[in-house]
């Protein structure tokens, strides 16, 4: 089995330092096998943010962990229009990771990372063509035994946010995403962006869209809350490409403590969830089915 930690949305800058810290000695003690982070490590990109994030990376590197990073939209500059057009990403790949296609596989899983952050657009993202080819080819290359699991910063789906369900933006090219993660057989799709935990069948939000399972984590350590939702990350246990048991980790003002946990099986055409725990967050309504609209950006 496979052991992953998925934190997101960090944001340096917009961050409390005591969960910070209690991220840090919760991934230490338990030393999950993976750290997934999809993006925003920063709240502006400023290089003193970025030096929080990186000295922060470091710490848990020199624990012996193993890392893989995405970009988000806020670790692009906003203001600064020169750097923003000229050369986003150059903060990032200084400061947390030279590689925007980072790449993870041991005996049970294969972790894919694509960037999705753009400097044309303020917060949405997408993908291109390459970055699409790659996701066919570097899974193609997999034993079919393992989990197949592609991080991006940005849902490759429209995603339930307010508060009444109104669903968001998806990624730019989202036909092509969802083709490309169909055909690749990618078993989860995980990310964050919008500050919400969410799990649920990619199949159950757009018809065409193969077998993954979309899993989506809140903000890790950012005080940029949305529907007062606390902080979180993820935790994966991933028995088979067919089980996986998720566990939401989440701060109740004084520590992390295990929220909702639930085991998702799929029986070869649709996902199904046992509530291992009895949260209320983890009984979540069924996503309404989306057309499968031509990409419009
Ligand atoms: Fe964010």
């Amino acid at each position: 089995m496979a052991r992953i930690a998925h934190l997101s949305d960090i944001h340096f800058g917009a961050h409390d330092p005591r969960i910070v810290d209690a991220t840090e000695a919760w991934l230490i003690a338990q030393r999950p096998d993976l750290v997934v982070i999809s993006g925003d490590f920063t709240q502006r990109a400023r290089v003193a943010q970025f030096r929080e994030a990186s000295a922060y990376l470091n710490r848990l590197r020199s624990a012996g962990l193993k890392l893989l990073a995405v970009p988000g939209n806020h670790d692009v500059p906003l203001y600064d229009v020169i750097r923003r057009f000229a050369a986003p990403l150059r903060r990032y790949e200084r400061y947390i990771s030279n590689d925007l296609c980072p790449w993870f596989e041991n005996d049970e899983v294969a972790v894919l990372g694509l960037n999705t952050a753009r400097s044309l657009t303020i917060k949405d993202g997408r993908l291109n063509h390459a970055q699409l080819a790659m996701v066919h080819d570097r899974f193609a290359l997999v034993a079919s035994a393992k989990t197949r699991i592609l991080v991006t910063h940005h849902p490759l789906f429209a995603m339930p946010i307010g508060a009444g369900g109104e669903l968001s933006e998806a990624v730019g090219r989202h036909d092509d995403a969802v083709r490309a993660v169909c055909e690749a057989g990618v078993h989860i799709a995980l990310a964050g962006h919008f500050h919400r935990t969410y799990a649920e069948a990619a199949r159950k939000m757009v018809e065409r869209a193969g077998r993954s399972l979309i899993i989506q984590a809140g903000t890790a350590t950012s005080t940029r809350l949305r529907n007062n939702e606390p902080q979180s990350f993820n935790w994966l246990d991933v028995e088979r490409s067919n089980t996986v048991a998720l566990q939401v980790v989440a701060w109740n003002g004084t520590g992390f403590q295990g929220a909702s946990h639930v085991q998702f099986d799929f029986n070869g055409s649709d996902w199904s969830s046992q509530v291992l725990t009895d949260d209320p967050a983890s009984k979540r309504s069924a996503v309404p089915r989306q057309q499968c609209e031509p990409a419009t950006r």
